[in-house]
């Protein structure tokens, strides 16, 4: 096989071959594909597309390049869920104790954020000791029904290594929203992950990857056919990012609103997400659970103590106060009113520049960094009072975080 020809051949928008789709995934991994020859690739497939076969064998050929987990042998069922990324999105630390509850496990690999996008680590990171990286041996323990029965951590490099590379290559050359592209990576690393159930969240509005319906819809059935395929029970909600979720952005505030809601409170879209993604999971799972069982786990303690025991096993420290941040700033309503809009995107935006986020892969985040709202779209506010309140360790930054045009700051 020749790279050039693979090239030239999706640039004419011919369809790509199994053989070669198996031949480009393996050489580029191996490095035997150049860096340019697979942007030129990348950018072909952006511009001319693949079809579901082309996706499928992309898919599996990412997994062949690593490792595959399995378990089998645990004999209980285990689900998943992956979000494709928004504002505020904390689900995750609240659903994985919540649906052990039920005795389906909980193998929760995840990310870092990039960009306005919050990762699921970082935010776990502002528990004092907690620890992201975790063998797969402590992975299948604390997924036995021994254990807290789910897991949060880090996934491995060992899973589709040619995404961890195709990833980092598609974020410098403008090929990330592309719907094959996107529903190969998230997919491959999923499938490996050796889940028995995933429900993808599927994000639509300002703040998430795919900002308009259809395009949203096309991702969605595109990665439910990829895990049907692969014998994964999967399914899909198409859920609302054009404002945050919750009233927190940001890593130390998002755990403390999570804590909120593993205590039987916390603001109600929050809750809502939780209970219908956990009643999506059971019931991929086989294990169907009423909505008023999930909000009994909630409020009597049951979710809390899985959780607890989670971080404990990863070296945290449950009881730890969370990190403050020393500087903020609250924002407030220039006049009486209804707050109309608070878009998830310059929120996310605010949160990141903060120092929540991160501008390259390698940069550290803050975990006292964010964005904490006060009032949601619908709410009726009063001149003066707080909208928001921008947090971070270095104040020079407020002026980094663009505020509602009209509104009025106060340190
Ligand atoms: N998340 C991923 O893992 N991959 C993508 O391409 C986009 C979001």
């Amino acid at each position: 096989f020749d790279a050039v020809d693979i090239i030239a051949a999706k640039r004419d928008g011919q369809r790509l071959a199994d053989d070669q789709i198996d031949w480009v995934i393996d050489a580029y991994t191996r490095g035997a594909v150049a860096e340019e020859q697979m942007s030129a690739l990348a950018m072909a497939i952006y511009l001319r597309g693949m079809d579901r076969a082309e996706i499928a064998r992309w898919t599996r050929a990412m997994i062949e390049t690593g490792e595959r987990m399995d378990f089998t042998a645990l004999g209980r069922p285990t689900a998943d869920k992956h979000s494709t990324g928004g504002v505020g999105d904390k689900i995750t630390l609240p659903l994985a104790p919540l649906v052990a509850v039920f005795g389906v496990a909980v193998p929760q690999l995840s990310g870092r954020g990039l960009g306005h996008t919050g990762g699921t680590l970082d935010k776990l990171e502002a528990i004092s000791g907690w620890r992201a990286a975790l063998s797969n041996e402590e992975i299948t323990a604390m997924l036995r029904a021994d254990g807290p029965g789910a897991v949060i951590c880090a996934a491995g490099s060992g899973l589709a290594p040619a995404d961890r590379r195709l990833y980092a290559l598609r974020d410098t050359t403008a090929t990330v929203s592309c719907v094959p592209l996107i529903a190969s990576s998230i997919m491959s690393k999923k499938i490996a992950e050796g889940t028995g159930a995933l429900v993808l969240d599927v994000k639509v509005g300002s703040g998430a990857f795919m900002k308009e319906m259809d395009q949203a819809r096309e991702l969605a059935t595109t990665m439910v056919e990829l895990g049907q395929d692969a014998g994964v029970t999967t399914r899909a909600l198409l859920t609302d990012m054009s404002t945050p979720l919750g009233l927190s952005a940001g890593n130390a505030l998002e755990v403390a609103e999570s804590l909120e809601v593993l205590a039987g409170a916390g603001p109600r879209d929050v809750v809502e997400l939780t209970i219908a993604l956990a009643a999506e999971m059971l019931d991929a799972s086989g294990r169907p659970i009423g909505e008023d069982e999930l909000r009994a786990a909630l409020a009597d303690g049951r979710a809390m103590d899985r959780w607890r025991e989670m971080i404990r096993r990863q070296d945290g420290d449950p009881d730890a106060p969370l990190p403050v941040a020393p500087h903020t700033e609250v924002i407030t309503a220039p006049a009486d009113g209804v707050l109309t809009a608070l878009d998830a995107l310059a929120v996310g935006v605010a949160a990141w520049r903060l120092g929540a986020g991160r501008a390259r892969k390698e940069d550290p985040v803050q975990a006292v960094a964010g964005v904490q709202m006060h009032a949601k779209p619908g709410d009726a506010v009063r001149a003066g009072q707080a909208l928001l309140t921008l947090h971070t360790a270095s104040p020079e930054r407020f002026e980094r975080a663009p505020g509602p045009g009209r509104g009025h700051r106060h340190q």
